[in-house]
Order: C-alpha cells, then structure tokens, then sequence
C-alpha cells in the first residue's frame, strides 16, 4: 500500500500547533490523488479516470486518464455531469429530495471517488453505479456516500460518474466520428481505471462487485454481456431494474435530429458536419434544448453496445454473460411514484403496472443465472420508515423505488428527517452486513454467513427484507409478486 502521510504543521500567532491534520496520498495513473480524512476513513473524492470528454471528445468512447505525473485534489467531488430535472418522468425524485441534482456540473464530469479504511490491504471493493434513469444522477448525493461502508474495515466503496443524456446516448444514425451508448463504456473504463488503480488505496482489484440501483443497475447488467469473458468484477448487486427496465430500441436519430434542427446544426449538407456543428454547441445549450423538447436520450441499440431486448433475452437464456453470482432485488412498490399525482409520464398505468417493467427483467436476470448455474439471490424490500418517507401522509407511496438504498448503504443516518427506530438502525445494520458478506465472497457469502437460499423460482427463496417493518430477513414465495411478467 503506497499511501504517505504528509504532516501539516501550523504556526499560528506564534504558537506552534501541530494540527493533527494529514491527508492520504495515493500514487495512480490520473496522477498524485490527495485525499482527506474523516474519522477512520481515508476520503478521495473527484478523481478522473478519463480524459476530459470535451470538445472532439464529446460523443467518443472516453480513454485512459493519461497523467500520471499531476498532482490530484481529491477533498471535493467532481463536478456532476450535464443534467436538468425532465419534465414528468421522474421529477418527483428531485422535488421531493430523494435525488439532488448537481449544483455544478460540466462537461468535464468523468471522476469516481473512493472511500477506505486507514489500514485497508486487499479488502474487497464495492463499486457503485448511480440511478436516473440514464438522465440524471451523480456520485455526489448523500445517500450514496461510502463512509459507512468503508469504517466497516471490510470492503472498499467506490462511486462513480457516467455521461448522461445527450452526452452518454446520442442516439444518431451510424457516422463517421461519434460513438454510441458512450455513458455505458464510461463506466467500463471505470473498472479498467480501478483494476489499475485500487490496490494503491488498500482494494483487490481481483474482488471487485459492480453494485447499482435502477439505471445504475441495468447499466451493470449490459456490461455483464458486453464484456463476459472478461467483467473484471466478480460479482454483481442489481436494485430495482436490470437489462430490459428500460427496453432499448432500434437508433433511428429523431430525438438527434429534433435536437440538431433546433440548435441550427439541421441544415449541414452530410452527417459528419452536422456531428461537428454539435460539437460546436454549448453543452448547457444542448441539454436546454432537449429537456424543452422532450427530447429522451438513453440506451438504444446500436448493435454492439446495446442490443435488442430480444436479443438480450437469448443471451440470458443460452447463459451468455459474465460468469459472476449476483445479489438482485427489488422494492415493495416499484410503480408508487411513477403514477399520478407523482408522475403523468406514463399514462393510465397503475402502480402495480409500472412495477412489472422493473420487477420482470430483474425476476428474468435472476432465472437466467439459475439456469446458467450462476448462484443467484432474490430479495424484496418491504420496510417503510417515517423518517425517509418523502410523502408521509401517503400511504400508497410505501416501500418506493430507492428506498433500499439509505438502509442498504447505512446512509440513512445523514437524510432522515426525524430519529430512526431500533428496528430500523438493525435492519441497516444487517443489510449492509449483507452486502459486505456479497462482496467478501460472492459465491458462498449469502449461503454461508447469511444462511440466505438460492434463487429457485419453484421454492420459498424470496428473501424479504424488512417485512412488516421488522429487522427480520424472512423467506417468501420466490415468485408470488411477479404477476405481469
Ligand atoms: C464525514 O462523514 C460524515 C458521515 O459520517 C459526514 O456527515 C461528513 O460530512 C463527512 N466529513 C467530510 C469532511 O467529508
Ligand atoms: C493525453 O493524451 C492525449 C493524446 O492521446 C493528449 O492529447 C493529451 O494532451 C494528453 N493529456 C495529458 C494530460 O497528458
Ligand atoms: C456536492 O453536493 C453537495 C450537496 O448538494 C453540494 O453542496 C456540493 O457543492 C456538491 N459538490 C460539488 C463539487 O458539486
Ligand atoms: C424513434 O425512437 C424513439 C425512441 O425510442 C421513439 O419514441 C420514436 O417513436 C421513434 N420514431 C420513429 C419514427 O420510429
Ligand atoms: C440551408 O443552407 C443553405 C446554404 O446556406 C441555404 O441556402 C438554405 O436556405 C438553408 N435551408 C434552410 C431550410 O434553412
Ligand atoms: C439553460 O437554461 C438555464 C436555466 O435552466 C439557463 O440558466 C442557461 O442560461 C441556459 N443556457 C443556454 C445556453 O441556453
Ligand atoms: C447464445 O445465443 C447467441 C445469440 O443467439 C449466439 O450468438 C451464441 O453463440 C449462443 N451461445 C451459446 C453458448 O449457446
Ligand atoms: C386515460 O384514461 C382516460 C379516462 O379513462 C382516457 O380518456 C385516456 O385516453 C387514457 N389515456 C391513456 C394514455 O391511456
Ligand atoms: C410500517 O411503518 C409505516 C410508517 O410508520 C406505516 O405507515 C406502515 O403501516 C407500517 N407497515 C406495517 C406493515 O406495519
Ligand atoms: C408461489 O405463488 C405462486 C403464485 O401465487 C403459486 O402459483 C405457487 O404455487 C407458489 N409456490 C410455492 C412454492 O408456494
């Protein structure tokens, strides 16, 4: 382990005081990362693992950070990447505080952070793949905070961030000079960074778990078939959606195309000047532009990142993807929010409706493991908690999509909005045991620590998480809620 002390001694009004204050260091391929301490945990926040995706780099698959050299602040996260609250879908996370926004965003957005113990060495490394449905999001966000995680002294967190919108999913018709689906390879080069990199900050890059909720989760997914021979993780914690939530179509540009019109880059006589007009265009003016037009940018299928649903479907089914376990799971009541009076995006559906597009391709994941021989574990989160309810007074609102997360991270203790119950303190307590046992052994970890059982869709092998607002891990029906699918 590579990491120094530097002693900064004060002199103050004459007074000789040694501050007690040093920060870790950690030599790496982005350069000399400075960090900070907070209590037991070395804190490295805003770290680049990849050249600035700017300019002619906007819509290229991002490479290496190239600096080894430089010198690295590490005591304040990056700077999140270009997003605004879209209309409709999805906004209530935002009003309601359960997602912040980044207040500064930029382009130059491409940074991960990492927390671990002072005395770490070869501990396993949880690596953490935000939510927003590929539109929003960011490693700065209370709840996903890895302190509580790394004080444990049993596993490293890493979060990271990923190009959003326009900028990760361009979505246009294949040309010369843009890549595709470039938020999904962001997080690829991640883990390339980490494999590296970790070791400096006391992690084992051969036991690393790619961890994520909603959109973070999916995104997880696709890299298991995109690079199944060689995943660099070995295991893999899906929340709340997995490939297929958020069902990818043919790319047939006219979000692009709208987007490009409206910006004045409509009008160029080919493709490639088009491309290089919208590279000339302020990133804030291009995000401007398709928020007001509706205009949605996520993953479509471009035949080499991204897939057809249907071809995912016999990938999973042949067992074509990494051969990793996996942790998956999914809330009481996915669809609460995505429904009147919280959103109007998605029509007359009800609650229940719009659970089954993030609860059948989990329920999916899970079987294929199964029958690919992979251990697989099924959970449902159930426990509702005042002091995390965005809408109290709602009951309907119950266990909503994220609501795991505060209790799984044990970051609840820094977004309550009141004092938590016992059973609320020992249920985080045993879910983040949970994970950590995951990542310390995928294979047995859940079997023999936790006595969880095996996914088995014709058994009791659900396990329910917090039923009846109890600390208690339960067993349940592995597929009495998977109606619709
Ligand atoms: C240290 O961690 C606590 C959470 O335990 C957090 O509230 C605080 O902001 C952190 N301090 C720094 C300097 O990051
Ligand atoms: C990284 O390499 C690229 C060329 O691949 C170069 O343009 C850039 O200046 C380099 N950056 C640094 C910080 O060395
Ligand atoms: C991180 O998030 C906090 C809370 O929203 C904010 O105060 C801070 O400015 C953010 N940091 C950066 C670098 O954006
Ligand atoms: C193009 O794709 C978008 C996004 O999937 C879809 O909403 C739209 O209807 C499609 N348009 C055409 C002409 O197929
Ligand atoms: C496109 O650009 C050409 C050349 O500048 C111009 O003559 C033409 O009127 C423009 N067409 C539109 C629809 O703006
Ligand atoms: C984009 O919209 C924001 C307000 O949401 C505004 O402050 C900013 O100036 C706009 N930028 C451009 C280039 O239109
Ligand atoms: C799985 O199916 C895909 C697509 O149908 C095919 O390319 C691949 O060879 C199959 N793999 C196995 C192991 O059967
Ligand atoms: C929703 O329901 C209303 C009233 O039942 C109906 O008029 C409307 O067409 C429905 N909208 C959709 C998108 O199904
Ligand atoms: C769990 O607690 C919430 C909040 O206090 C409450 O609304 C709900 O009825 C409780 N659920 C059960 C099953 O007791
Ligand atoms: C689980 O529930 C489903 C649907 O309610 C039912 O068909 C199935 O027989 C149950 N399985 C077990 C093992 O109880």
């Amino acid at each position: 382990m590579n990491l120094f002390l530097v002693y900064i001694a004060a002199l103050i009004t004459g007074v000789t005081l040694v501050t007690g204050s040093y920060a870790p260091v950690v030599q790496t391929s982005s350069g000399q990362v400075t960090g900070l301490v907070n209590g037991s945990v070395n804190v490295f926040l805003g770290i680049p693992y990849a050249q600035p995706p700017v300019g002619e780099l906007r819509w290229r698959t991002a490479l290496p950070a190239n600096s080894s050299g430089k010198a690295v602040d590490a005591t304040d996260f990056g700077p999140g990447c270009p997003q605004l609250p879209v209309p409709n879908y999805g906004s209530v996370f935002v009003t309601s505080g359960i997602e912040t926004l980044p207040v500064r965003q930029s382009e130059d957005c491409l940074s991960l952070n990492v927390w671990a113990a002072k005395n770490a060495e070869g501990l396993p490394v949880i690596v953490y793949v935000h939510g927003g449905g590929y539109e929003s999001g960011s490693s700065n966000e209370t709840v996903y905070h890895g302190i509580h995680v790394a004080s444990t002294g049993r596993a490293l967190f890493v979060s990271l961030n990923y190009r959003l919108n326009i900028f990760g999913f361009p979505s246009t018709p294949s040309v010369e000079g843009i890549d595709q689906n470039v938020g999904i390879t962001d997080v690829r080069l991640a883990l390339e960074w980490l494999r590296d990199n970790i070791e400096g900050f006391g992690g084992d890059p051969k036991k690393m778990v790619i961890a994520g909720q909603s959109a973070g989760a999916s995104l997880g997914d696709t890299l298991m078939y995109l690079y199944k021979d060689d995943p660099i993780v070995v295991g893999q914690i899906g929340l709340s959606s997995a490939v297929g939530s958020l069902s990818a179509t043919p790319i047939n540009g006219s979000f692009w195309n709208a987007v490009a019109s409206s910006v004045g880059c409509g009008n160029t006589t080919s493709k490639t000047k088009q491309v290089s007009c919208m590279r000339n265009v302020a990133f804030d003016a291009l995000l401007n532009v398709s928020v007001e037009m509706v205009a949605s940018f996520t993953p479509e299928s471009d035949g080499s990142v991204i897939l057809l649903d249907s071809e995912y479907t016999a990938l999973g089914e042949n067992g074509s993807f990494a051969r990793v376990p996996a942790l998956f799971s999914n809330v009481n009541n996915e669809g609460s929010l995505f429904v009147e009076p919280y959103s109007s995006a998605y029509g007359n559906e009800t609650a229940d409706e719009m659970a089954v597009i993030l609860v059948c391709p989990v329920a999916a994941a899970a079987s294929f493991r199964r029958k690919a021989g992979l251990p697989a574990w099924r959970a449902r989160y159930f426990a509702v908690w005042e002091n995390l309810a965005p809408f109290p007074e709602d009951p309907n609102v119950g266990a909503y999509h994220g609501a795991d997360l505060p209790i799984a991270l044990g970051t609840y203790k820094e977004v309550e909005k009141g004092p938590s119950s016992e059973s609320e303190v020992a249920l985080s307590k045993k879910y983040l045991d949970i994970w950590l046992a995951f990542a310390e052994d995928p294979w047995n970890g859940l079997a023999s620590k936790a006595g969880w059982p095996l996914y088995d869709p014709s058994g009791k092998t659900l396990i329910q998480i917090g039923k009846y607002n109890t600390s208690q891990f339960t067993v349940g029906n592995a597929t009495q809620y998977d109606y619709g699918c």
